[in-house]
């Protein structure tokens, strides 16, 4: 008889055939059990006839708690009904393992308490379908990259170099030298981008966020595309690409997903580009209109991003932000030197940042300049300032939080959710 899995289901109408599962719950009738059996691709109500086993092997069904393993064999029918669409009429099963006392059971569990047993709650139907979501997100930004003849160039881990600031840097001993754990990967990036011409990584990226949010982990994963001789429009349309390629993605291809955690999807369905653009200066207008005290010169807290993005039904992409409030490589607008050319995609519904990038400072001796008015130490830039003396060009990219895009696209109020094992500020385990 052949195994097969849950989401097959319909190649195999009224076959014979065996599933391998977890019981993800059951319900009895006297003459009748009905067991959820969850494989990892979908969950199937098997249900058994008593009439068709003695009592013995009847009763082992009986003894069947959540969570216990088991193969299961039967017929598989087709039933609307059915939460898949499919049944099976079981003739045979094997008991794998009994399980006792699963921690998490249907009742209402804390978050500290799923936290803590991270590691069973994945098997959850919504912790399924947000992972579900994410590896679709990522499958979406490869092929976005990969089909516009980007080349995925994979960036060091270990730095010697602090890309974003040096107050949330993880440092850790490299033998006998200091190394950080990397923020993120542009600076490499922006090498490869001179010998390959449009490249992205794509990896997780590391910072020390000491305050805490639901919009920050100390671990996250980035996709960076960067692109030699772009502008800050050609990158500006780039991530509005992106996003919308990664919309159209997960609405045709995990609508059941995005059913099982009751998103509404016409919000998503109606974003379409262009996304409204707007300077930092018409952005800071509009916060302190809304009544927020910020002043022009300050970066957006959470709660300035959340007041604009929460205006908007699309992204809305905030350009040319104070220099002083961004990172040392950024290039200055020649029109405004005071302002960097830059950018920050806020997502709608209050989501706020999901991307930041721009253009980056390509001439020799600012990018010095910068590098000590940022007390870097230079010489571990050496290399980095070396693309600025052979062939230095006009470059430009991004850098999108996988993390930040699928809690917006699920909906969900907290980054914690969002990957498999999430580090926290006061959490390792597990
Ligand atoms: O805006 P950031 O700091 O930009 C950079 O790192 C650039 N070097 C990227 C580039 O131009 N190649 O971070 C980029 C994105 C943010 O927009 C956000 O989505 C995410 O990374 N991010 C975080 N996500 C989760 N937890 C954190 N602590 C994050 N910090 C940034
Ligand atoms: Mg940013």
């Amino acid at each position: 008889m052949s195994v097969i899995y849950i989401e097959k289901a319909c190649e195999h109408e009224d076959c014979e055939a065996t599933l391998r599962g977890w019981v993800y719950n059951r319900r009895s009738s006297g003459k009748l059990q009905f067991i959820l059996l969850r494989d990892g691709t979908g969950v199937m109500q098997c249900v058994a006839f008593k009439g068709n086993f003695s009592p013995e092997r009847f009763e082992e069904l009986d003894r069947l708690t959540q969570e216990s393993s088991l193969e299961i064999s039967g017929k598989v029918r087709k039933d609307p009904r059915s939460p898949g669409g499919y049944e099976m009429d079981v003739s045979d099963f094997k008991i794998i393992q009994t399980t006792e006392n699963y921690p998490i059971t249907p009742k209402e569990h804390g978050t500290a308490f799923l936290m803590e047993h991270r590691h069973l709650w994945l098997r959850s139907s919504r912790q399924h379908a947000i992972l579900k979501i994410r590896h679709e997100i990522i499958k979406a930004c490869r092929d976005y990259f990969d089909d516009r003849g980007f080349t995925l160039i994979d960036t060091p881990i270990f730095t010697p170099n602090a890309c974003e600031g040096t107050t949330t840097l993880f440092e850790t001993d490299y033998f006998d030298q200091k190394a950080c754990l990397t923020q993120s990967g542009q600076l490499y990036s922006e090498a490869t981008a001179a010998a390959f011409g449009k490249v992205y990584c794509f990896g997780p990226t590391f910072r020390a966020e000491k305050s805490k949010t639901r919009r920050h982990l100390m671990e996250f994963w980035m996709v960076e595309p960067e692109v030699a001789w772009a502008t800050l429009e050609d990158v500006m349309t780039l991530a509005e690409g992106l996003i919308c390629f990664i919309l159209e993605r997960t609405l045709t291809r995990r609508r059941a997903e995005l059913d099982v955690l009751e998103r509404d999807v016409s919000i998503l369905e109606k974003i379409a580009p262009p996304f409204p653009r707007l300077s930092y200066d018409e952005a800071v207008k509009k916060i302190q209109a809304e009544g927020s005290e910020i002043q022009w010169g300050g970066d957006f807290g959470g709660g300035d991003e959340t007041i604009l993005s929460e205006r908007y039904e699309a992204p809305v992409m905030v350009h040319r932000y104070p220099s002083k409030v961004k990172a040392f490589y950024m290039q200055p607008d020649p029109e405004r030197p005071e302002l960097a050319l830059c950018v920050d995609v806020l997502a709608p519904e209050g989501y706020g940042e999901i991307i930041g990038g721009g253009a980056r400072i390509h001439d020799y001796d600012l990018l010095t300049q910068r590098i000590h008015e940022h007390r870097l130490d230079e010489e571990s830039f050496r290399w980095y300032l070396d693309l600025r003396k052979y062939g230095s060009v006009p470059h430009a990219g991004f850098g999108m939080g996988i993390e930040r895009v699928v809690a917006w696209i699920c909906r969900l109020t907290h980054l914690r959710e969002t990957i498999a094992f999430p580090r926290t500020l006061y959490r390792i385990y597990p």
